[in-house]
């Protein structure tokens, strides 16, 4: 079963049709076979998604060593780059933290902190940990059970996001939110027996490391399937406003194009990340990207 057809007729038609920077980095990532993973679904062991990006780079260039500007051009000319089936640890976050001047400060290893910082180099603590408030949020949803469900001050968040969305005719819906270890476990294994360890690892959290077990991620579909978790979500009208006004309702895009030396994963559109309207606006007006930079962390595109 040809997994990739979708992906790569859709970046064949864009390359043909628009041969922007994007698109032809598009094609050249998909051509090359790029197969990250989107482990954001709990059936991921069956589907396609690799995750390089169909969108342009963050306003601004990070200060990380490889601003998402070079990268992209990088990624035009020479698709291995984006084809590598781990992201190569060629970023470094600034260690400075922007984070300092806000009002409010918050836990950075927390779970049930805003500020949470979980990447491949910062696992839960406990790795088992259940947030003490799930609730699931009124927003249209596409699955039901524990993923459904977000913490309360992320559900808070998410229904004015939604209800913003929805008032400027934009539709979204909430394709995977709270996952437990366990969840977690099952979906990394299934991403490992699929595609095997080092490509689970691009897309897919170990059990333990997911943003998605502490409540404050979720990802968004669109209600049309086509393009859910794909790489071409990113040109979907839900990915476009959330990319532009998430930061409105304190949500950020945590894995963004080009940023996987920093966050260990590639592009990820549809995955939002609650860290409060103060900091996800600061960080939309300073131009950073990753959570990493913007609390002076350290790049984690591997495991320690
Ligand atoms: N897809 C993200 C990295 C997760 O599995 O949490
Ligand atoms: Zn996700």
């Amino acid at each position: 079963m040809c997994h990739n057809c979708a992906v790569i007729g859709e970046a064949v038609r864009a390359a043909a049709t628009t041969p922007s920077r994007r698109s032809v980095a598009r094609l050249l990532a998909v051509g090359a076979g790029l197969t990250a993973l989107s482990a954001c679904t709990p059936d991921a062991g069956t589907r396609p998604t690799p995750s390089s990006s169909t969108t342009s780079s963050p306003a601004a260039s990070p200060t990380a060593a490889t601003s998402p500007a070079s990268a992209e051009t990088s990624a035009s000319t020479s698709p291995a780059a984006e084809t590598a089936s781990a992201p190569t640890p060629t970023a470094a976050a600034t260690p400075t933290s922007p984070a300092a001047g806000l009002a409010r400060q918050h836990s950075l290893t927390d779970p049930a902190s805003p500020w949470l910082v979980v990447n491949k180099h910062r696992p839960l603590s406990p790795a088992d940990y259940v947030p003490a408030d799930l609730v699931q949020p009124n927003v249209p949803l596409a699955v039901s059970g524990e993923a459904a469900q977000l913490n309360s001050t992320t559900a808070a968040a998410a229904e004015q996001m939604f209800a913003a969305a929805a008032r400027d005719g934009v539709a979204m819906t909430l394709a995977s939110g709270y996952r437990s270890y366990g969840t977690q476990t099952a979906t990394y294994n299934s991403y490992v027996a699929s595609r095997g360890q080092a490509e689970a690892d691009t897309a897919s959290a170990r059990p333990g490391y997911s943003e998605h077990q502490s409540g404050w991620a979720f990802d968004i579909g669109d209600g049309g399937g086509a393009c859910g978790f794909q790489p071409c979500f990113a040109d979907q009208p839900a990915a476009v406003w959330a990319k532009a006004n998430a930061h409105r309702f304190g949500f950020v895009v945590r894995y963004p194009w080009m940023f996987h030396p920093i966050t260990g994963y590639y592009y990820e559109s549809w995955h939002l990340r609650y860290v409060g309207v103060e900091a996800a606006t600061d960080m939309a007006n300073r131009g950073i990207a990753t959570l990493e930079e913007y609390f002076g962390l350290e790049a984690a595109p591997g495991y320690l």
